[in-house]
């Protein structure tokens, strides 16, 4: 005779039946969580008070005038040295202006920009001298360079990369711009020592 017993056919299906009822219990108690309502992180209005000192400062300059976008918007990058979202929700709440407004308007002109700037911001000049004299190429060989395209950061903070219209001195072209100061006849050969001079001394002042 075999040492197997035969399973009892009804002992296995009352299992299963528990089996069943256990996951159905499980299931109800999840969804019981579920619908338990969820903690609310609300943070508040960021524009429930009112605007930081500097940025009332330019408000109560513009005031009840509804055709001051552009200086307005031009204000607030001169202060924050970009457009950051939360001035622009405050100019346009305090100066009636819809937001989207705010924002058709900053990104129509290419002055405008809407992230930090690096500490030494490279402008290329794109008038019609520079671009007879290759000044796309130099802007590819610095956005090739950095790793940036226009309007953008690298990421340790150094260099952003502008493109900008005349600059007023065509006979050096191509020319650019980096911290204020003007690089007449730029190639594209000379940009790694160039920028290694900035890259120097951004880390001198940092340390
Ligand atoms: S076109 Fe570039 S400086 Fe005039």
């Amino acid at each position: 005779m075999s040492g197997r017993t035969r399973a009892d056919p009804r002992a296995a299906a009352d299992s299963r039946y528990n089996d069943l009822e256990a996951g159905a219990r499980v299931m109800a108690m999840r969804s019981a969580t579920e619908q338990r309502p969820r903690k609310a992180f609300y943070q508040g209005d960021p524009f429930a008070g009112p605007p930081p000192p500097e940025l009332e400062a330019i408000l109560d300059r513009f005031r009840g005038r509804a055709d001051s976008v552009i200086a307005v918007l031009q204000a607030i990058q001169e202060t924050y040295g970009y457009l950051p979202r939360r001035p622009l929700g405050f100019a346009a709440r305090e100066l009636g202006v819809p937001l989207a407004r705010l924002y058709g308007v900053a990104t129509f002109y290419n002055q405008f920009h809407f992230s930090p700037p690096g500490k030494y911001v490279i402008q290329v000049c794109r008038g019609t001298a520079c671009h007879v004299a290759a000044s796309s190429e130099l802007l590819a060989a610095i956005s090739a360079s950095l790793g940036i395209g226009e309007d953008e950061s690298t990421e340790d903070g150094i260099f952003s990369l502008q493109t900008v219209a005349c600059l007023g001195c065509c006979s050096l072209a191509p020319v650019m711009v980096v911290g204020g100061d003007v690089h007449g006849k730029m190639a594209p050969e000379r940009l790694g020592e160039l920028l290694e001079r900035y890259r120097a001394a951004a880390r001198e002042e940092g340390a």
